[in-house]
């Protein structure tokens, strides 16, 4: 089998990373002109050669989001189960749209699924699909809630509404709302920012404020966005009191985990989720801190019938449309064909069990605070707020985007900038399981030394944005 040639190789790779630049420094005109004078696709090459060539071109231009100091934007060092996965999915080239054409694979990934809503807490019954990533499940989400909320919006669209469905959320939520109320026909207007407390959590007071408010002036309160690990600072909404809210008014509360939403897995930080079972629906990702390679997100709902009605669809040509208990995912979900996307997960749980995950996660939760402690000793200040590997620092006078720019030049870790409230600062977030004290306390070493040869000049210029990160 050629599992060990793929262990070998990724092992290689690993190391290979984890000694080598984190970030290219190559332009668009260097790849384009190389692409144009090497692959005109008249001349054909042998497939080894075209491996080489492009591993020469990953290994040296692109940032490198699996090296231990790859502080980043949630991509994860991946599983050597989910290199293997994709690998056997690409050579079944299993196709999921029905139950009947892939009963294994359906169930796998339902079996996967199911083990996860219970982790959260979700009931027996509910739905759960394996999704693109996290934007398919958050759209997932708002068809599925505006579907229960008017039942008319399916066959006649939102014109024949009384008015304009309204959704929740804070500043601190993902921008792909924005997205997702221009494509659902919402309109981004109907985006309602409630404000934030100084943890940049939701405001209850300012969310049932901005409710009673719509209600008044004829607008129709959908749904509230409840974060769990928010992109830029890794902030968890209070969900507990949001879901109180959401079921004082009938709204439809969507937990958006993508990332943080892997707490569940790590005894000593699920608690921190409490109340994301009682959501309407959730979004995971398991291309986040599951650590394994893209597209694997997740949407689970607890409105199976909604679900199904929201993506209603009905061909002769796809049979085996109800066998038994069984559901077909292009009748339950936004995508037609469908990938094996569940199967990386499957085979990473399968391979390290709940226990090697719970460590695998938790380990990254402690660098978090080793990261956070080792600034604080050295005089920097953190601005954020979470039990999560997320520390968005900064210290006098510093311009971040100025200081971004020597960090990566110099090659000692990715990170990027983000702004707590109105403040600009570095954001750190630990998304490898190959990350280690000694990286963490060299990194800190190597900044703080930075910023000691940066001098007034540097610190008080204008910042110039990220390099080519
Ligand atoms: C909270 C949150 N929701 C949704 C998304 C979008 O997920 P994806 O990039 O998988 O589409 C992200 C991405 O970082 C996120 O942080």
């Amino acid at each position: 089998m050629f599992i060990d040639e793929i262990r070998s190789d990724f092992a290689q790779l690993q190391s290979d990373i984890a000694e080598g630049p984190i970030l290219p420094t190559v332009t668009a005109e260097e790849v384009r002109t190389y692409l144009e004078s090497r692959y005109d696709f008249h001349r054909t090459m042998p497939l080894e050669e075209v491996v080489i060539d492009v591993e020469k071109m990953l290994r040296n231009w692109q940032v490198q989001v699996t090296h231990p100091r790859y502080f980043g934007l949630f991509n994860p060092s991946v599983t050597l189960a989910s290199v293997v996965a994709d690998t056997l999915v690409s050579m079944y080239n299993s196709q999921l749209a029905n139950w009947r054409t892939s009963p294994a694979a359906n169930e796998i990934e339902r079996h996967t699924l199911g083990w996860l809503a219970k982790k959260f807490g979700m009931p027996s019954n509910s739905i759960a699909t394996f999704t693109s990533g996290g934007s398919e499940a958050n759209l997932s989400a708002v068809v599925v809630a505006l579907t229960r909320a008017f039942p008319a919006y399916g066959e006649h669209g939102l014109r024949h509404l009384s008015g304009t469905p309204t959704i929740y959320l804070t500043a601190e939520s993902h921008n792909g709302y924005n997205k997702i109320a221009h494509m659902t026909g919402l309109g981004r207007r109907a985006l309602r920012v409630v404000s934030t407390d100084s943890d940049l959590k939701m405001n209850l007071s300012d969310l049932r404020r901005s409710v009673a408010e719509d209600r008044n002036n004829g607008f129709l309160p959908l749904m509230v966005i409840g974060t769990a690990g928010t992109t830029a600072t890794g902030v968890i909404d209070p969900l507990v009191e949001v879901g109180q809210f959401c079921r004082e008014e009938g709204l439809w509360l969507h937990v958006d985990a993508a990332w943080g939403g892997s707490a569940i897995l790590v005894p000593s930080l699920k608690h921190y989720l409490d109340g994301i079972g009682d959501a309407d629906s959730i979004t995971c990702d398991a291309h986040k801190w599951l650590s394994v390679s893209m597209g694997c997100g997740m949407f689970f709902c607890r409105h199976p019938e909604t679900v199904a009605e929201a993506f209603r669809a009905d061909v002769s040509y796809l049979s085996g449309k109800k066998t038994g208990p069984v559901f077909d995912p292009y009748t339950n979900s936004a995508q037609w064909s469908r990938r094996f996307i569940g199967l990386k997960l499957f085979m990473s749980l399968a391979q390290q069990g709940s226990d090697g995950y719970a460590e695998m996660i938790g380990h990254q939760a402690r660098m978090g605070n080793v990261l956070r402690d080792e600034l604080k000793a050295s005089g920097w200040s953190i601005l954020n707020s979470t039990p999560l590997p997320l520390v968005c620092f900064t210290r006098d006078g510093l311009v971040p985007g100025k200081f971004l720019t020597s960090l990566h030049k110099n090659q000692i870790a990715w990170m990027s900038e983000a702004r707590v409230g109105d403040i600009p600062v570095v954001r750190a977030c630990i998304t490898s399981y190959r990350t280690t004290e000694r990286d963490i306390h060299c990194v800190v070493n190597e900044m703080n030394r930075l910023v000691g040869n940066m001098d007034e000049k540097q610190f008080a210029a204008t910042g110039q944005g990220q390099g080519n990160a």
